[in-house]
């Protein structure tokens, strides 16, 4: 069967040295495996309290504060965008662009950090088929690219595929949360979980959505969105 198209960018015009060197020497460490139904309590070498899934992680901030926050939770970061990876990576390792690289190619977690994140650096929906059903207790998905044009509705990661997959994927009980700024896609996510029966909305009051979750850390997107003027919402949805 082909690959699901991926209409987004890979990579950036540049990666400069010291990513570059956390793509060869640290990223390996965390990847997970292809092509092989995946087994999470073994990839984090001890079982985890929890597990989560972050779907496009941009530049890695929320993932790797979240991460920090919950060492006691297995985080598994998704992200075809190569600097985006990179920049998780220098976050994760507190190695900054212009730092000294170890010269023996050894690199540690930062100070502070235990081994709980793994990472896919591809299309999301190649991973999916790998794990089983019922394994996360939560799964962010933090300002999908819009794709705001009707012509290319298709394209949007919240569609009827996806979704049935994440239900899949989430435990009974578990939330999916999904944050967007964009007004076509706020309208979009209501239609397609308001067509669910899988999911109930969480939201009590408008403060509900309005208002970032207790967890939150602020994103990339997030920042655009604020100096562009545009608020955000947070969508919670639980697996019935
Ligand atoms: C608008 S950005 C938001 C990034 C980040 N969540 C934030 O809030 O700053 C959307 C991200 O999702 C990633 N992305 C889009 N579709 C994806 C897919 N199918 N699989 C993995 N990543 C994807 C893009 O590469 C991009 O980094």
């Amino acid at each position: 069967m082909l690959p699901p198209k991926f209409f987004g960018r890979r990579q950036g015009r540049t990666i400069h040295k010291t990513k570059n060197f956390l793509l060869e020497h640290f990223l390996p460490r965390l990847l997970l495996n292809r092509n092989q139904p995946i087994d999470l309590p073994a990839c984090f070498g001890t079982p985890k309290q929890r597990y989560c899934l972050e779907i496009g992680f941009g530049d890695g901030e929320h993932l790797a504060a979240l991460a920090k926050a919950n060492p006691q939770t297995g985080f598994i970061g998704i992200e075809v965008y190569k600097n985006g990876v990179a920049n998780l990576l220098n976050i994760l390792t507190g190695i900054r662009e212009g730092n000294e690289c170890p010269a023996d190619g050894t690199v540690e977690l930062a100070q502070g950090r235990v081994d709980n994140v793994r990472v896919f650096d591809d299309d999301a929906r190649l991973l999916f088929d790998q794990l089983s059903d019922g394994v996360f207790d939560k799964i962010y998905l933090l300002f999908p690219d819009p794709w705001p044009k009707k012509k290319h509705a298709a394209r949007r990661f919240v569609n009827p595929d996806n979704l049935n997959q994440l239900s899949r994927l989430l435990k009974t009980g578990g939330i999916l949360q999904i944050a967007t700024d964009h007004p076509v896609y706020k309208r979009w996510v209501l239609e397609q979980m308001r067509a669910r029966t899988d999911f109930v909305w969480t939201a009590k009051t408008s403060d509900d959505w309005r208002n970032p979750p207790e967890d939150w850390h602020e994103t990339k997107y997030q920042r655009k969105a604020i100096r562009e003027g545009r608020r955000a919402v947070f969508f919670e949805y639980q697996k019935v």
